[in-house]
């Protein structure tokens, strides 16, 4: 099989997820490590058998790494892709693209200028109940996505706030639960329902009162599509309740998922309190498949419980067989914005106690 030469830019949390899918992939000939603490370098060089550097630049060149994989905090994801770029390498960076809209639109300049793809990570976007809904509603069985909801009542303790110095201040994490835990769910509404064209929203922080940055938001949006959407992104439940996401269609049909149970697991930390499941299907003659598939959910989580490393190992896969096809990457960089284009957006409502039209 070919393989790429790859490299991590990260050696931190999820990092070892990346690590660990680098070092097993057949496309993936895993050369270098980076990171800026040169003990951690070193560290994932000796588990993963890959060179440890410090410098992305002279990993790159010294490697000829043609695809950089970064996992450093997201206010410094932009410098780090942009050198990566500048030095020949594809990337795929971990969400959310950037903290701000200025950073994603100086990634996506560079990845045009070097002639190279710039990708992100929505790994949820694989997860077997989420794929499901997309081929509902892609094949239009619900008639039109008119109405999204998406609800995250999770938790992280202070100690989780503490673990890293970056965590919780605006400064080095750039936001708090609507830029680091709700990219995800923010790019399956939009996955699911297009372009969103105006945004109300509320951004607090209710219960964590030694970080700086929100632990709770709720928005209301509205789509090119004429639908309308809303959330409520909370980390202030304990113990963490659940995660959700519905849309319900122009028909009157619904299809949903609950992607986590309880909190929603912290990478490289902790794993995945129970299996993702549908929770709604009301696709008219299909009522009776929401058994099955929980059916399979089920028994798939209990095979393999340990099972987070495997949406990153796919997307990973997925990454590297479209660069060695000369074909898009599956989430570009312009998906990626979009999400940021969002949370800023609902900062933005939120700061100015108006509608914000995108
Ligand atoms: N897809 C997911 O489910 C998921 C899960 C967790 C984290 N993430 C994302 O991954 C990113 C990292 O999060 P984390 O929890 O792994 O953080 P972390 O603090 O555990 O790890 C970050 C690592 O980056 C290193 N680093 C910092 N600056 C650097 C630089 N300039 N050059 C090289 N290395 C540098 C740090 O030393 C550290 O080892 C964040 O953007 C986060 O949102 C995604």
């Amino acid at each position: 099989m070919r393989r790429l030469r790859t490299a991590l830019v990260g050696c931190g949390k999820v990092g070892s997820l990346h690590a660990a899918a680098l070092a097993r992939l057949p496309q993936s000939d895993f050369v270098a490590l980076i990171d800026a603490d040169s003990q951690r370098a070193a560290t994932f060089g000796a588990r993963y058998g890959a060179a440890p550097f410090t410098g992305i630049a002279e990993a790159v060149r010294a490697t000829n790494a043609k695809a950089v994989f970064l996992c450093t905090p997201h206010p410094l994801h932009a410098n780090a892709a942009i050198e990566a770029m500048n030095a020949g390498a594809h990337v795929l960076v971990e969400k959310p693209l950037a903290a701000t809209l200025a950073d994603c639109d100086r990634m996506i300049a560079a990845a045009k200028a070097n002639g190279v793809q710039l990708g992100v990570v929505s790994q949820r976007r694989l997860y077997e109940p989420v794929q499901r809904m997309k081929l509902a509603i892609d094949a239009g069985k619900i008639g039109k996505p008119v109405l999204g909801t998406v609800a995250m009542f999770s938790w992280r303790d202070e100690a989780y706030y503490r673990s890293d110095p970056w965590r919780g201040k605006w400064a080095t994490e750039g936001g708090g639960v609507l830029v680091n835990q709700s990219p995800h769910h923010l790019d399956l509404l939009l996955w699911f329902m297009g372009e969103v064209v105006e945004v109300s929203g509320v951004a607090e922080n209710l219960n964590h009162p030694y970080i700086e940055v929100e632990d709770t938001a709720a928005a209301t949006l509205r789509f090119r599509n004429g639908g309308i959407a809303s959330l409520v992104v909370s980390l202030s439940q304990k113990p963490g309740l659940y995660t959700k996401i519905h849309i319900h269609g122009s028909n009157g049909a619904s299809v949903g998922a609950e992607t986590d149970s309880g909190a929603t697991f912290i990478a490289g930390m902790s794993g995945q309190a129970g299996p993702a499941l549908n929770d709604i299907w009301t696709v008219p003659g299909e009522e009776h498949l929401l058994a099955e598939f929980v059916a399979q959910d089920r028994a798939r989580f209990a095979a393999e419980p340990d099972c987070a490393e495997r949406y990153h190992a796919a997307e990973i896969s997925n990454f590297l067989d479209a660069l060695m096809a000369e074909t898009p990457v599956p989430v570009p960089a312009q998906e990626g914005r979009n999400v940021v284009q969002l949370f800023d957006a609902i900062y933005r409502a939120s700061r100015e106690r108006r509608v914000i039209e995108l």
